[in-house]
């Protein structure tokens, strides 16, 4: 039987269970494959001190499964934070935010010593753009960002009917071709009105676990 894309999500999640040491506070993603990872976690709870979300969603579902969710400013530095991405690319940038959660999850990120990302194979690309880059914006910003977004070269859209976690909005990015990620990102922070955008390139992941067919191959810069 030929493996499908959830069934390299959870090869991937479960090879993540490795990067997480003994009696820690583990940082946990958003999104399909971070569910996965949260899964795999449960088994091992007894093992763990709890887990700070980089959602709402995701510590519902930590909490559903008995694992306490510690707030961040209580938990100080954390050795690993496991997500997904968007896209990745061989020097583990990536694109994030797919979900909406990219706040909070580069606030985690930073906060954390080791990033893990967890990938099917279809997320690994030679340039950063194809998917829209999503950008978190105060409300009241949305049209002049729009239109500095504009004059870097994108098509920014309003995604629907979306409000963050923040109670924010998210303008998602099309028709970038991304070959700069470091920089672009730094610009794209520098707008005013900007919370976060989607891009992961200052602070790239350092491990990818990434899903193939073959099984999981693991990749660091
Ligand atoms: C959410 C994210 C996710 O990591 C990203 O969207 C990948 O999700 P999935 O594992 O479902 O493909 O950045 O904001």
């Amino acid at each position: 039987m030929s493996m499908t894309q959830d069934d390299m999500k959870r090869a991937v999640a479960q090879a993540a269970i490795a990067h997480v040491p003994n009696d820690c506070i583990v940082g946990v993603g958003t999104g399909s494959t971070a569910n996965f990872f949260i899964d795999e976690l449960a088994r091992i709870k007894h093992k763990l001190q709890g887990a700070v979300a980089s959602s709402e969603a995701s510590a519902r579902r930590l909490q559903g499964h008995g694992i306490e969710v510690i707030s961040l400013n209580d938990a100080g530095t954390l050795p690993v934070y496991v997500d997904g991405a968007d896209e990745i690319t061989r020097h583990l940038h990536m694109v994030k935010g797919g979900g909406g959660a990219l706040t909070r999850e580069k606030i985690v990120a930073a906060a954390s010593k080791k990033f893990v990302c967890v990938c099917d194979a279809s997320k690994l690309v030679d340039v950063l753009g194809k998917f829209p880059l999503p950008v978190e914006v105060i409300p009241m910003a949305r049209s002049y960002v729009a239109r500095e977004l504009v004059k870097l070269g994108g098509q920014p859209r309003l995604r629907e009917g979306f409000t963050t976690d923040n109670g924010n909005i998210i303008l998602d990015v099309h028709g970038l071709s991304i070959m700069n990620p470091v920089e672009l990102e730094t610009m794209l922070n520098n707008i005013a009105g900007v919370v976060t955008n989607g891009l992961f390139a200052r602070r790239a992941a350092d491990v990818l676990l990434l899903g193939s067919p073959d099984g999981v191959q693991t990749l660091v810069v």
